[in-house]
Order: C-alpha cells, then structure tokens, then sequence
C-alpha cells in the first residue's frame, strides 16, 4: 500500500487504510468545472458544456471550450456549486480519519467553488487554517473588449460610451491552495501533539531557502504567497500537471524525512514524485489507469532522495525561466473559469 499508485476511484479506495496514518494529504482534485470528464462532478445534462463557439475555435487549443456563463442557463445549472459540494462531503470524512492528529492537508482547488471544498471539509471536521496564492508570472487570458461587440452591432455611440471596457475576469494570475489541519487531541497541545505525531508544525527553514532564492526580503520570508513557476520538465504528462517544485515545497513545509504522503487524486504522480525525491513515503491513488501508469512509470525512474533540499534551491534557476513558459493545459483550465 506505501510507495504504490493505487489504481480506482479514491474514494472507495481510501478506505482500506487506517486511522490516523498519513503525515500530510496533498492534492490538486478536480475543480468541478467541466474542465474534462473526470471534472464533471454534476448531473445536470441541461448544458452548453463542451460546445466551441466560432471565436473559440479560431482560438485554437487554448481556448476549445465553452464555459458557464456566471449567471447561469438554466436554474439546474444554479446547482453545479452544491453538487461539488456534495461531492467534497463524500470523500472528506475519509480524509480526516486517515490523518494523523495535527496532520496538514493542501487541497488545490478552483477559485469559482474552493469555499465549497472549504465548507465540505470543515463540516468534516477539519480546521481551515489558511488559503495560500500560487502566483504565477504569466497567464493566458480572454476578456473581451464591450465596445467591440457594440461597434459589430453599428452602433458606435455606445461602442464610444464603453470604450475600454471588458467582460469577463482579470487574469487569472493566481491559484488557491487550501490549508485545513486535522484537530490535535483534546487535552493537550500542540507541543504535545509533535512529539507524539511528527506532524502540527511547520518548517521555516524550508520556506526561507525557498524564498532565498527567489530573493525575497527578510519581511517577506513566511509569506503565504507562493511563487513557483513550471519549467520544461513540468509539462506534457497531464492537462493539469503542478510543478514538482511546488509539490516540494509543500511537503517540506509540513513534513519530516520517512512521513507517508496521500494524494488521493495523483494524475501524472507529481506530489509522489516530490515525496520519493524528498525521502518521504508516499500514497498516490488515480482513477484513470493511463495517468496512473505515467505515474508509476516517473516513480520508478526517479531516484529515492534525488533533491536533498526543497527543489526551487537545487539544479534551476527561477530567474531563468521564461516569463510565459508555463503549463499550456493548466492555464487553460484556469481560462475556462472566467
Ligand atoms: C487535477 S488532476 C491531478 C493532476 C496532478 N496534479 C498532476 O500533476 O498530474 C486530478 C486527477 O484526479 C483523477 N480523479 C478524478 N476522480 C477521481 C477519483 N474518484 N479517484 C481517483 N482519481 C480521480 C483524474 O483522473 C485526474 O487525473
């Protein structure tokens, strides 16, 4: 069961392991927003999801699909955010069962339904302790200018009345991870809860060599703002693939050397990937059996206690990376939210 890819929906699967027997849950679950079909967590059928419209296929790639529209077709639609929630209530109760007392658990989620999540695993029983921004230098984005549909339409008064005026969002410039910590025992401390799980703290040193060497001020070193971006090596594998140095950071934050990692939700293995390369255990569990084999397949070429420190301080340079090289396929599915 420690250091597998476990193959089917984590949901049932979760429950074969223990009480109170992993250090941290780390994932990046799906959004909820139709972004593929593992991310359609709904059952209403009366959507335009999926659809292209003329201006999205001229886009290309980036833009392929239609989004909801925010206020919504139908009534039906209304219920999209709930059904998420309900979905998050079904696997959460798990999830803190399986953490140790104390135990940090980092949930990626969408900014359109993380309160969602948050009121899922709270009602659970979990702590929300904070939201933390992954930053990133560059995003691609689609708002269109109002005054162009008016000037289409001939009517250039109010092309000229909303000029420089957009709908849509802002650029989508940051990502939400959740922090939630599973309460330590009562009748006790915190101090207490450390001795006895290894786990209810975290690690200043690893934050601090990390914002090192992105040349931070001393002010700035405990942050909750991450800014990680991808490089090369962190794309082509899965639509939503996550840098591994993120991933590593995470762990080195809330974890110790030998701590077992569960992400419920592995996709192409990346928090596994960053547990075995930081010389923790790890627990991966992916429904589709083609994501689940790229995951074994990068756990059995990557070597056990590879990056001995957080990874942003090992082989790369931040500064090197292109200002939009970026994961192509997760950017698009921050696109389709807005
Ligand atoms: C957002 S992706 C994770 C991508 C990952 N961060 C990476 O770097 O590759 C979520 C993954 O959860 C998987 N998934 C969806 N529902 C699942 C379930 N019930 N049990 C296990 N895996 C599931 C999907 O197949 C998808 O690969």
């Amino acid at each position: 069961m420690i250091d597998t890819i476990i193959i089917g929906d984590s949901t049932k699967k979760i429950k074969a392991l223990p009480d109170n027997f992993v250090h941290a849950i780390i994932s990046d679950i799906p959004y909820g927003i139709c972004y593929e079909e593992w991310d359609v967590l709904h059952n209403n059928t009366n959507s335009a999801l999926g659809g292209a419209s003329f201006a999205q296929k001229d886009a290309g790639d980036l833009f392929k699909r239609r989004g909801k529209p925010l206020n919504g077709w139908s009534s039906a639609d209304k219920n999209i955010a709930k059904e998420y929630q309900n979905w998050c209530s079904s696997w959460a109760p798990d999830w803190l069962r399986v953490l140790k007392s104390g135990g940090s658990c980092f949930i990626f989620a969408g900014r359109r339904y993380a309160h969602r999540c948050i009121s899922a695993l709270e009602d659970a029983g979990f702590t929300f302790k904070d939201m933390l921004a992954w930053e990133k230098s560059a995003a691609p984005h689609r708002a269109q200018r109002i005054s162009e549909v008016y000037k289409r339409r001939g009517d250039s008064k109010s092309a000229e009345k909303w000029s420089g005026w957009r709908v849509a969002n802002l650029r989508p410039l940051f990502e939400p991870i959740l922090w939630f910590q599973k309460p330590y025992k009562t009748g006790g401390t915190l101090a207490d809860n450390l001795l006895e799980f290894d786990v209810g703290a975290w690690n200043e040193q690893a934050l601090s060599d990390y914002n090192q060497i992105l040349g931070y001020s001393d002010g700035a070193t405990q942050s909750n703002i991450i800014r990680i971006s991808a490089n090369k090596d962190d794309r082509g594998l899965h639509e939503t693939q996550k840098p591994l140095k993120l991933m590593e950071l995470l762990i080195s934050l809330v974890t110790k050397k030998d701590a077992i990692i569960l992400d419920p939700f592995a996709g192409s293995g990346t928090t596994c990937v960053a547990a075995k390369q930081l010389e923790r255990h790890y627990i991966g569990m992916e429904i589709d059996e083609t994501y689940a084999k790229i995951a074994t397949d990068r756990l059995t070429e990557c070597v056990n206690g590879s990056s001995k420190r957080i990874g942003v301080c090992t082989e790369i340079s931040l500064f090197d990376i292109p200002e939009f090289d970026l994961p192509k396929m997760d950017e698009q599915r921050f696109a389709r939210i807005g």
